[in-house]
Protein backbone atom coordinates (compact mmCIF):
# COMPACT_ATOMS: atom_id res chain seq x y z
CA UNK A 1 0.00 0.00 0.00
CA UNK A 2 2.70 2.20 1.19
CA UNK A 3 4.78 1.60 -2.18
CA UNK A 4 1.80 2.13 -4.11
CA UNK A 5 1.31 5.40 -2.88
CA UNK A 6 4.94 6.84 -3.55
CA UNK A 7 4.72 5.19 -6.82
CA UNK A 8 1.94 7.33 -7.46
CA UNK A 9 3.76 10.69 -6.08
CA UNK A 10 6.87 10.21 -8.26
CA UNK A 11 4.39 9.55 -11.18
CA UNK A 12 2.96 12.63 -10.95
CA UNK A 13 5.80 14.41 -9.80
CA UNK A 14 8.24 13.83 -13.09
CA UNK A 15 4.73 14.59 -15.25
CA UNK A 16 5.33 16.95 -17.73
CA UNK A 17 5.23 20.98 -16.99
CA UNK A 18 4.03 24.02 -19.37
CA UNK A 19 3.25 27.26 -18.71
CA UNK A 20 0.59 29.57 -20.00
CA UNK A 21 1.53 33.28 -19.19
CA UNK A 22 -1.81 35.40 -19.94
CA UNK A 23 -0.81 39.34 -21.13
CA UNK A 24 -3.47 39.73 -23.77
CA UNK A 25 -5.82 42.42 -21.52
CA UNK A 26 -5.76 45.77 -22.69
CA UNK A 27 -4.88 47.58 -19.43
CA UNK A 28 -7.60 49.88 -19.85
CA UNK A 29 -7.16 51.29 -16.15
CA UNK A 30 -3.80 52.20 -16.71
CA UNK A 31 -4.87 54.56 -19.07
CA UNK A 32 -1.54 54.20 -20.85
CA UNK A 33 -0.31 54.12 -24.82
CA UNK A 34 1.78 50.88 -23.46
CA UNK A 35 0.45 47.38 -23.05
CA UNK A 36 0.24 47.24 -19.01
CA UNK A 37 2.71 44.01 -19.28
CA UNK A 38 5.48 45.99 -20.69
CA UNK A 39 5.20 48.49 -17.80
CA UNK A 40 8.01 48.21 -15.43
CA UNK A 41 9.10 47.57 -12.37
CA UNK A 42 12.53 47.67 -11.12
CA UNK A 43 13.84 48.28 -14.87
CA UNK A 44 11.75 45.48 -15.86
CA UNK A 45 8.89 44.92 -17.77
CA UNK A 46 6.22 43.49 -15.56
CA UNK A 47 5.90 40.21 -17.83
CA UNK A 48 9.52 39.67 -17.55
CA UNK A 49 9.32 39.45 -13.95
CA UNK A 50 6.35 36.84 -14.55
CA UNK A 51 8.53 35.21 -17.11
CA UNK A 52 11.86 34.56 -14.89
CA UNK A 53 9.56 33.13 -12.45
CA UNK A 54 8.31 30.58 -14.97
CA UNK A 55 11.66 29.69 -16.20
CA UNK A 56 12.71 28.62 -12.97
CA UNK A 57 10.22 25.97 -13.12
CA UNK A 58 11.95 24.78 -16.20
CA UNK A 59 9.01 23.82 -17.89
CA UNK A 60 9.04 21.68 -21.62
CA UNK A 61 6.85 24.04 -22.82
CA UNK A 62 5.53 27.85 -22.42
CA UNK A 63 3.24 29.86 -24.40
CA UNK A 64 2.55 33.85 -23.61
CA UNK A 65 -0.63 35.05 -24.86
CA UNK A 66 -0.69 38.33 -25.88
CA UNK A 67 -2.72 41.51 -27.80
CA UNK A 68 -2.09 42.55 -31.13
CA UNK A 69 -0.76 45.37 -30.12
CA UNK A 70 2.01 43.88 -27.98
CA UNK A 71 2.97 40.81 -30.40
CA UNK A 72 6.28 41.93 -31.60
CA UNK A 73 7.43 43.49 -28.68
CA UNK A 74 6.95 40.73 -26.58
CA UNK A 75 8.27 38.56 -29.50
CA UNK A 76 11.84 40.27 -29.19
CA UNK A 77 11.92 39.64 -25.21
CA UNK A 78 10.69 36.00 -24.84
CA UNK A 79 13.27 33.78 -25.22
CA UNK A 80 12.43 30.31 -26.62
CA UNK A 81 8.51 30.95 -25.30
CA UNK A 82 5.73 30.98 -27.93
CA UNK A 83 3.88 33.83 -28.40
CA UNK A 84 0.17 33.47 -29.75
CA UNK A 85 -2.29 36.70 -30.47
CA UNK A 86 -5.40 36.54 -28.48
CA UNK A 87 -7.96 38.47 -31.06
CA UNK A 88 -10.44 39.51 -30.28
CA UNK A 89 -10.14 39.44 -26.28
CA UNK A 90 -12.72 37.68 -24.65
CA UNK A 91 -11.77 37.04 -21.56
CA UNK A 92 -9.09 34.94 -19.36
CA UNK A 93 -10.93 31.69 -20.44
CA UNK A 94 -10.65 32.59 -23.65
CA UNK A 95 -7.41 33.63 -23.66
CA UNK A 96 -5.73 30.33 -22.34
CA UNK A 97 -8.15 28.47 -24.99
CA UNK A 98 -5.69 30.07 -27.85
CA UNK A 99 -2.32 28.67 -26.06
CA UNK A 100 -4.45 25.24 -27.32
CA UNK A 101 -2.66 25.11 -30.86
CA UNK A 102 1.08 25.64 -29.31
CA UNK A 103 0.20 22.79 -27.14
CA UNK A 104 -0.92 20.28 -29.47
CA UNK A 105 -0.14 16.92 -28.03
CA UNK A 106 0.99 18.32 -24.64
CA UNK A 107 -0.30 16.04 -21.69
CA UNK A 108 0.77 16.96 -18.09
CA UNK A 109 0.35 20.26 -15.99
CA UNK A 110 -0.45 23.60 -16.93
CA UNK A 111 0.65 26.14 -14.97
CA UNK A 112 -1.60 28.90 -16.13
CA UNK A 113 0.47 32.34 -14.96
CA UNK A 114 -1.43 36.39 -15.04
CA UNK A 115 1.25 38.68 -16.25
CA UNK A 116 0.20 41.57 -14.51
CA UNK A 117 0.81 39.21 -10.91
CA UNK A 118 4.76 40.01 -11.40
CA UNK A 119 6.33 39.15 -7.58
CA UNK A 120 5.20 35.73 -7.22
CA UNK A 121 8.46 33.96 -6.56
CA UNK A 122 9.56 30.26 -8.22
CA UNK A 123 9.22 28.95 -4.89
CA UNK A 124 5.81 29.75 -4.41
CA UNK A 125 4.76 28.38 -7.88
CA UNK A 126 7.17 25.43 -7.16
CA UNK A 127 4.94 24.71 -3.74
CA UNK A 128 1.76 25.46 -5.47
CA UNK A 129 2.76 22.53 -8.56
CA UNK A 130 3.73 20.20 -5.58
CA UNK A 131 0.62 20.53 -4.15
CA UNK A 132 -1.56 20.05 -7.01
CA UNK A 133 0.36 17.00 -8.11
CA UNK A 134 0.30 15.40 -5.08
CA UNK A 135 -3.96 15.55 -4.35
CA UNK A 136 -3.71 15.09 -8.33
CA UNK A 137 -6.07 18.06 -9.04
CA UNK A 138 -7.70 18.84 -11.90
CA UNK A 139 -7.57 22.69 -10.60
CA UNK A 140 -5.20 23.99 -8.05
CA UNK A 141 -5.49 27.50 -7.48
CA UNK A 142 -2.89 30.31 -5.60
CA UNK A 143 -5.41 32.68 -3.53
CA UNK A 144 -4.49 35.10 -0.75
CA UNK A 145 -5.89 37.17 2.20
CA UNK A 146 -5.90 40.58 1.01
CA UNK A 147 -6.03 43.80 2.47
CA UNK A 148 -7.67 45.28 0.14
CA UNK A 149 -9.90 42.52 -1.70
CA UNK A 150 -11.79 45.15 -3.98
CA UNK A 151 -11.21 44.18 -7.75
CA UNK A 152 -9.85 40.59 -7.01
CA UNK A 153 -12.10 37.71 -7.75
CA UNK A 154 -12.95 36.15 -4.19
CA UNK A 155 -12.65 32.34 -3.13
CA UNK A 156 -16.02 31.28 -2.13
CA UNK A 157 -15.73 28.27 0.42
CA UNK A 158 -18.75 26.67 1.26
CA UNK A 159 -16.99 24.14 4.05
CA UNK A 160 -17.08 20.65 2.52
CA UNK A 161 -14.31 21.44 0.10
CA UNK A 162 -16.44 23.05 -2.46
CA UNK A 163 -14.97 26.08 -3.96
CA UNK A 164 -15.55 28.88 -6.51
CA UNK A 165 -14.10 32.19 -7.60
CA UNK A 166 -17.02 35.02 -8.06
CA UNK A 167 -15.63 37.91 -9.55
CA UNK A 168 -15.67 41.53 -8.06
CA UNK A 169 -18.07 42.76 -10.50
CA UNK A 170 -20.33 39.42 -9.80
CA UNK A 171 -20.63 39.08 -6.16
CA UNK A 172 -23.16 39.65 -3.70
CA UNK A 173 -22.71 41.79 -0.67
CA UNK A 174 -21.89 39.33 1.32
CA UNK A 175 -19.65 37.66 -1.09
CA UNK A 176 -17.69 40.84 -1.61
CA UNK A 177 -16.87 40.73 2.36
CA UNK A 178 -14.90 37.57 1.51
CA UNK A 179 -10.88 38.68 1.62
CA UNK A 180 -9.32 35.46 0.29
CA UNK A 181 -8.92 36.13 -3.04
CA UNK A 182 -8.13 34.66 -6.31
CA UNK A 183 -4.16 35.83 -7.20
CA UNK A 184 -4.89 34.46 -11.05
CA UNK A 185 -2.28 31.92 -10.83
CA UNK A 186 -3.37 28.04 -11.34
CA UNK A 187 -2.53 24.50 -12.35
CA UNK A 188 -4.52 22.74 -14.46
CA UNK A 189 -4.41 18.98 -15.77
CA UNK A 190 -4.09 19.72 -19.19
CA UNK A 191 -6.54 17.06 -20.06
CA UNK A 192 -9.20 18.79 -17.86
CA UNK A 193 -8.29 22.08 -18.44
CA UNK A 194 -9.17 21.88 -22.50
CA UNK A 195 -11.62 19.66 -22.18
CA UNK A 196 -14.00 22.38 -19.83
CA UNK A 197 -12.55 25.71 -21.56
CA UNK A 198 -14.73 25.15 -24.80
CA UNK A 199 -17.61 24.72 -22.18
CA UNK A 200 -17.72 27.69 -20.55
CA UNK A 201 -20.46 30.42 -20.91
CA UNK A 202 -20.06 34.24 -20.39
CA UNK A 203 -23.32 34.94 -18.54
CA UNK A 204 -21.83 37.23 -16.46
CA UNK A 205 -21.73 41.37 -15.82
CA UNK A 206 -18.68 41.58 -18.22
CA UNK A 207 -19.63 39.39 -20.96
CA UNK A 208 -15.92 36.82 -20.93
CA UNK A 209 -15.05 33.91 -20.98
CA UNK A 210 -13.69 33.50 -17.06
CA UNK A 211 -11.14 31.37 -16.47
CA UNK A 212 -11.74 31.51 -13.06
CA UNK A 213 -15.42 29.42 -13.29
CA UNK A 214 -13.19 26.09 -14.01
CA UNK A 215 -12.59 25.68 -10.46
CA UNK A 216 -16.35 25.27 -9.71
CA UNK A 217 -16.17 22.67 -12.45
CA UNK A 218 -13.42 20.75 -11.09
CA UNK A 219 -14.94 21.31 -7.42
CA UNK A 220 -17.62 19.18 -9.01
CA UNK A 221 -15.69 16.11 -9.23
CA UNK A 222 -14.24 16.94 -5.93
CA UNK A 223 -10.92 17.71 -7.87
CA UNK A 224 -10.24 21.57 -7.00
CA UNK A 225 -7.76 22.59 -4.37
CA UNK A 226 -6.52 26.04 -3.20
CA UNK A 227 -3.41 27.01 -1.29
CA UNK A 228 -3.00 30.14 0.33
CA UNK A 229 0.01 32.37 -0.28
CA UNK A 230 2.11 32.86 3.22
CA UNK A 231 3.13 36.64 2.08
CA UNK A 232 0.26 37.87 0.16
CA UNK A 233 2.82 41.26 -1.01
CA UNK A 234 3.83 38.40 -3.88
CA UNK A 235 0.30 38.43 -5.04
CA UNK A 236 -0.37 41.91 -5.98
CA UNK A 237 -2.01 42.43 -9.07
CA UNK A 238 -1.15 45.37 -11.00
CA UNK A 239 -4.32 47.04 -12.41
CA UNK A 240 -3.69 50.32 -12.42
CA UNK A 241 -0.70 52.87 -11.90
CA UNK A 242 -1.34 52.86 -8.05
CA UNK A 243 -1.25 49.06 -8.38
CA UNK A 244 1.92 49.59 -9.96
CA UNK A 245 3.45 51.64 -7.05
CA UNK A 246 2.51 49.17 -4.70
CA UNK A 247 4.01 46.44 -6.34
CA UNK A 248 7.37 48.25 -6.69
CA UNK A 249 7.20 49.89 -2.99
CA UNK A 250 7.11 45.94 -2.26
CA UNK A 251 10.02 45.29 -4.65
CA UNK A 252 12.30 47.42 -3.79
CA UNK A 253 11.63 46.52 -0.22
CA UNK A 254 12.19 42.69 -1.17
CA UNK A 255 15.31 43.84 -3.43
CA UNK A 256 16.80 45.92 -0.84
CA UNK A 257 16.33 42.73 2.08
CA UNK A 258 17.92 40.27 0.25
CA UNK A 259 21.16 42.38 -0.19
CA UNK A 260 21.31 43.29 3.27
CA UNK A 261 21.18 39.36 3.90
CA UNK A 262 24.23 39.49 1.27
CA UNK A 263 26.65 41.92 3.30
CA UNK A 264 25.23 45.79 1.94
CA UNK A 265 24.71 48.48 3.71
CA UNK A 266 22.28 50.65 3.29
CA UNK A 267 22.26 54.01 5.18
CA UNK A 268 18.63 54.63 4.11
CA UNK A 269 16.91 51.75 2.73
CA UNK A 270 13.45 53.55 2.12
CA UNK A 271 15.66 56.17 -0.55
CA UNK A 272 17.50 53.83 -2.55
CA UNK A 273 16.12 52.34 -6.23
CA UNK A 274 17.37 49.29 -7.25
CA UNK A 275 17.15 47.57 -10.33
CA UNK A 276 15.55 43.81 -10.56
CA UNK A 277 19.26 43.03 -12.26
CA UNK A 278 21.82 45.11 -10.26
CA UNK A 279 24.35 42.65 -8.37
CA UNK A 280 26.41 44.12 -5.21
CA UNK A 281 29.35 42.83 -3.24
CA UNK A 282 29.85 42.06 0.04
CA UNK A 283 30.44 45.88 1.85
CA UNK A 284 29.33 47.56 -0.22
CA UNK A 285 27.65 50.95 1.02
CA UNK A 286 24.63 52.92 0.05
CA UNK A 287 23.65 55.78 0.90
CA UNK A 288 21.12 57.58 0.89
CA UNK A 289 18.96 58.48 -2.75
CA UNK A 290 20.67 56.12 -5.20
CA UNK A 291 19.44 54.27 -8.16
CA UNK A 292 21.41 51.61 -9.21
CA UNK A 293 19.94 50.11 -12.97
CA UNK A 294 20.70 47.68 -15.54
CA UNK A 295 23.36 45.63 -15.71
CA UNK A 296 25.53 47.76 -12.89
CA UNK A 297 27.90 45.65 -10.73
CA UNK A 298 28.51 47.58 -7.49
CA UNK A 299 31.48 45.46 -6.28
CA UNK A 300 33.31 44.52 -2.83
CA UNK A 301 34.11 47.39 -0.63
CA UNK A 302 32.88 49.85 -2.28
CA UNK A 303 30.90 53.39 -1.38
CA UNK A 304 28.37 55.30 -3.27
CA UNK A 305 27.66 58.07 -0.67
CA UNK A 306 24.09 59.01 -2.35
CA UNK A 307 22.13 61.17 -4.43
CA UNK A 308 23.48 59.46 -7.81
CA UNK A 309 22.24 57.63 -10.40
CA UNK A 310 24.26 54.71 -11.71
CA UNK A 311 23.34 52.26 -14.76
CA UNK A 312 25.02 49.67 -16.66
CA UNK A 313 27.95 50.65 -14.88
CA UNK A 314 31.01 48.63 -12.95
CA UNK A 315 31.88 49.69 -9.64
CA UNK A 316 35.39 48.07 -9.11
CA UNK A 317 36.36 46.81 -5.41
CA UNK A 318 36.83 49.46 -3.14
CA UNK A 319 36.33 52.31 -5.25
CA UNK A 320 34.58 55.42 -3.96
CA UNK A 321 31.63 57.23 -5.75
CA UNK A 322 30.39 60.68 -3.89
CA UNK A 323 27.82 62.54 -3.90
CA UNK A 324 26.08 63.61 -6.87
CA UNK A 325 27.41 61.61 -9.80
CA UNK A 326 25.88 60.41 -12.86
CA UNK A 327 26.95 56.86 -14.65
CA UNK A 328 26.08 55.15 -17.73
CA UNK A 329 27.80 52.54 -19.31
CA UNK A 330 31.03 53.18 -17.46
CA UNK A 331 33.71 51.26 -15.74
CA UNK A 332 35.42 52.29 -12.64
CA UNK A 333 38.31 50.58 -11.47
CA UNK A 334 39.91 49.45 -8.01
CA UNK A 335 39.71 51.90 -5.54
CA UNK A 336 39.25 54.62 -8.12
CA UNK A 337 37.37 57.70 -6.44
CA UNK A 338 34.89 59.72 -8.41
CA UNK A 339 32.83 63.08 -7.12
CA UNK A 340 31.53 64.83 -5.75
CA UNK A 341 28.98 65.84 -9.25
CA UNK A 342 30.94 63.76 -11.55
CA UNK A 343 29.30 62.51 -15.10
CA UNK A 344 30.38 59.05 -16.57
CA UNK A 345 29.10 58.69 -19.92
CA UNK A 346 29.56 55.86 -21.72
CA UNK A 347 32.47 54.80 -23.04
CA UNK A 348 34.05 56.16 -19.71
CA UNK A 349 36.56 53.85 -18.40
CA UNK A 350 38.86 54.50 -15.18
CA UNK A 351 41.53 52.97 -14.49
CA UNK A 352 42.39 51.88 -10.38
CA UNK A 353 43.39 54.46 -8.48
CA UNK A 354 41.61 56.87 -10.90
CA UNK A 355 40.33 60.24 -9.66
CA UNK A 356 37.56 61.78 -10.96
CA UNK A 357 37.13 65.17 -9.04
CA UNK A 358 33.89 67.58 -9.51
CA UNK A 359 32.34 68.94 -12.56
CA UNK A 360 34.41 66.75 -14.24
CA UNK A 361 32.14 64.70 -17.54
CA UNK A 362 34.18 61.74 -19.45
CA UNK A 363 33.10 60.12 -22.30
CA UNK A 364 34.36 57.35 -23.91
CA UNK A 365 37.55 57.87 -22.82
CA UNK A 366 39.94 55.34 -20.72
CA UNK A 367 42.00 56.97 -17.91
CA UNK A 368 45.31 54.70 -17.10
CA UNK A 369 46.09 54.02 -13.44
CA UNK A 370 46.56 56.51 -10.96
CA UNK A 371 45.07 59.30 -13.53
CA UNK A 372 43.83 62.51 -12.65
CA UNK A 373 41.16 64.88 -13.38
CA UNK A 374 40.15 66.52 -10.31
CA UNK A 375 38.16 69.64 -11.07
CA UNK A 376 35.79 71.17 -14.34
CA UNK A 377 37.13 69.18 -17.02
CA UNK A 378 35.61 67.59 -20.33
CA UNK A 379 37.42 64.61 -21.54
CA UNK A 380 35.84 62.56 -24.56
CA UNK A 381 36.61 60.82 -27.17
CA UNK A 382 40.43 60.08 -25.48
CA UNK A 383 42.96 57.72 -24.67
CA UNK A 384 44.68 58.98 -21.17
CA UNK A 385 47.80 56.63 -19.91
CA UNK A 386 49.10 56.54 -16.50
CA UNK A 387 49.34 58.90 -13.72
CA UNK A 388 48.87 62.20 -16.05
CA UNK A 389 47.50 64.28 -14.44
CA UNK A 390 44.51 67.33 -16.01
CA UNK A 391 44.25 69.89 -14.64
CA UNK A 392 41.14 72.38 -14.46
CA UNK A 393 38.99 73.29 -16.66
CA UNK A 394 41.29 70.93 -18.95
CA UNK A 395 38.69 70.31 -22.84
CA UNK A 396 38.84 68.10 -25.45
CA UNK A 397 38.09 69.66 -28.67
CA UNK A 398 36.20 66.38 -29.88
CA UNK A 399 33.59 67.51 -32.52
CA UNK A 400 34.50 69.57 -35.50
CA UNK A 401 30.60 69.82 -36.19
CA UNK A 402 30.84 66.59 -38.54
CA UNK A 403 33.04 64.03 -36.88
CA UNK A 404 34.21 63.13 -33.09
CA UNK A 405 38.24 62.97 -33.16
CA UNK A 406 40.60 61.30 -30.34
CA UNK A 407 43.34 63.21 -28.02
CA UNK A 408 46.13 60.70 -26.81
CA UNK A 409 47.89 61.72 -24.35
CA UNK A 410 50.46 59.66 -22.84
CA UNK A 411 51.89 58.55 -19.37
CA UNK A 412 52.89 60.67 -16.62
CA UNK A 413 51.63 63.93 -19.06
CA UNK A 414 50.99 67.31 -17.02
CA UNK A 415 47.91 69.45 -18.33
CA UNK A 416 47.88 72.81 -16.82
CA UNK A 417 45.07 74.53 -16.15
CA UNK A 418 42.15 75.90 -18.52
CA UNK A 419 44.31 74.44 -21.40
CA UNK A 420 42.18 73.30 -24.98
CA UNK A 421 43.23 70.27 -26.82
CA UNK A 422 42.26 70.30 -30.25
CA UNK A 423 41.57 66.50 -31.27
CA UNK A 424 42.76 65.21 -33.61
CA UNK A 425 46.21 65.07 -30.75
CA UNK A 426 48.58 63.51 -29.17
CA UNK A 427 50.58 64.28 -26.11
CA UNK A 428 53.52 62.08 -25.77
CA UNK A 429 54.70 60.45 -22.77
CA UNK A 430 56.09 63.18 -19.70
CA UNK A 431 55.08 65.96 -21.68
CA UNK A 432 53.98 69.10 -20.07
CA UNK A 433 51.34 71.68 -21.60
CA UNK A 434 51.52 75.28 -19.65
CA UNK A 435 48.45 76.76 -18.26
CA UNK A 436 45.89 78.63 -20.84
CA UNK A 437 46.99 76.81 -23.45
CA UNK A 438 45.30 75.53 -26.48
CA UNK A 439 47.09 72.42 -28.65
CA UNK A 440 46.70 71.53 -31.80
CA UNK A 441 49.47 70.04 -32.94
CA UNK A 442 51.00 67.10 -31.57
CA UNK A 443 53.39 67.40 -28.37
CA UNK A 444 56.46 64.84 -28.88
CA UNK A 445 57.47 63.03 -25.97
CA UNK A 446 58.78 64.60 -22.80
CA UNK A 447 58.43 68.54 -24.73
CA UNK A 448 56.76 71.28 -22.90
CA UNK A 449 53.85 72.69 -25.08
CA UNK A 450 52.53 76.74 -24.85
CA UNK A 451 51.38 79.30 -26.88
CA UNK A 452 53.18 82.58 -26.92
CA UNK A 453 50.52 84.63 -25.55
CA UNK A 454 53.29 87.40 -23.67
CA UNK A 455 51.63 88.96 -20.62
CA UNK A 456 51.69 92.76 -20.44
CA UNK A 457 51.93 94.73 -17.22
CA UNK A 458 50.59 98.27 -17.22
CA UNK A 459 51.69 99.67 -13.11
CA UNK A 460 49.41 102.09 -11.83
CA UNK A 461 46.46 101.21 -14.65
CA UNK A 462 43.79 100.82 -11.65
CA UNK A 463 44.24 104.19 -10.37
CA UNK A 464 44.40 105.99 -13.42
CA UNK A 465 41.54 104.19 -14.87
CA UNK A 466 39.49 104.77 -11.97
CA UNK A 467 40.38 108.59 -12.24
CA UNK A 468 38.77 108.33 -15.47
CA UNK A 469 35.55 106.21 -14.33
CA UNK A 470 34.37 108.52 -11.34
CA UNK A 471 36.16 111.72 -11.67
CA UNK A 472 37.20 111.26 -7.82
CA UNK A 473 41.37 110.81 -7.35
CA UNK A 474 41.44 107.69 -5.38
CA UNK A 475 43.13 108.83 -2.11
CA UNK A 476 39.86 110.91 -1.48
CA UNK A 477 37.85 107.74 -1.89
CA UNK A 478 39.87 105.88 0.41
CA UNK A 479 39.24 108.75 3.11
CA UNK A 480 35.83 108.52 2.46
CA UNK A 481 35.62 104.22 3.08
CA UNK A 482 37.64 104.24 6.03
CA UNK A 483 35.50 107.17 7.69
CA UNK A 484 32.42 105.36 7.41
C1 LIG B 1 -8.36 38.34 -12.75
C2 LIG B 1 -9.24 37.20 -12.24
C3 LIG B 1 -9.56 37.47 -10.77
C4 LIG B 1 -8.27 37.59 -9.97
C5 LIG B 1 -7.32 38.62 -10.59
C6 LIG B 1 -5.98 38.49 -9.92
C7 LIG B 1 -10.60 36.40 -14.09
C8 LIG B 1 -11.94 36.40 -14.71
N1 LIG B 1 -10.45 37.14 -13.00
O1 LIG B 1 -9.12 39.52 -12.64
O2 LIG B 1 -10.34 36.42 -10.21
O3 LIG B 1 -8.56 37.92 -8.62
O4 LIG B 1 -7.16 38.39 -12.01
O5 LIG B 1 -5.07 39.47 -10.36
O6 LIG B 1 -9.73 35.70 -14.55
N2 LIG B 1 -6.06 38.71 -20.06
C9 LIG B 1 -5.91 38.19 -21.33
N3 LIG B 1 -6.97 38.17 -22.17
C10 LIG B 1 -8.19 38.65 -21.80
C11 LIG B 1 -8.35 39.19 -20.52
C12 LIG B 1 -7.26 39.20 -19.66
O7 LIG B 1 -4.81 37.74 -21.68
O8 LIG B 1 -9.11 38.60 -22.64
C13 LIG B 1 -4.89 38.72 -19.15
C14 LIG B 1 -4.50 40.11 -18.71
O9 LIG B 1 -3.48 40.64 -19.56
C15 LIG B 1 -3.98 39.89 -17.31
C16 LIG B 1 -4.70 38.67 -16.83
O10 LIG B 1 -5.22 38.02 -17.98
O11 LIG B 1 -2.59 39.63 -17.32
C17 LIG B 1 -5.87 39.01 -15.89
O12 LIG B 1 -6.77 39.88 -16.58
P1 LIG B 1 -7.42 41.15 -15.91
O13 LIG B 1 -8.34 41.77 -16.86
O14 LIG B 1 -6.40 41.98 -15.28
O15 LIG B 1 -8.30 40.42 -14.79
P2 LIG B 1 -8.68 40.93 -13.33
O16 LIG B 1 -9.89 41.76 -13.41
O17 LIG B 1 -7.51 41.47 -12.65
CA1 LIG C 1 -5.45 41.98 -13.22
Amino acid sequence: MRRKKSQTTTRTERRPLAVVILAAGDGKRMRSHRPKVLHELAGKPLLLHVLDAARALRPSRAVVVVGKSAKEVVAAAVDGESVVVQEPRLGTGHAVLQARRALAGFRGDVLVLSGDVPLLRASTLTKLLHLHRRADASATVLSMIAAEPAGYGRVVRDGSGGIRIVEHADATPDERNIDEVNTGTYCFNSTFLFASLGKLGRKNVQREYYLTDLVAVAARGGRARCHVLDDADEGLGVNSRLDLACAEAALQERLIAEWMDKGVTFLDPSSAYLGADVRLGMDVSIGPSVVLLGRTEISEGARIDGASRISDTVVGAGAHVRWGVVADGARIATDARVGPYAHLRPGASLGDSVHIGNFVEVKNATLGRGSKANHLAYIGDATVGRDANIGAGTITCNYDGFRKHRTVIGDRVQIGSDTQLVAPVTLGADSYVAAGSTVSRDVPAGALAFNDKQQMTRPNWVRAFRKRATGEPLTKRRNARSKS
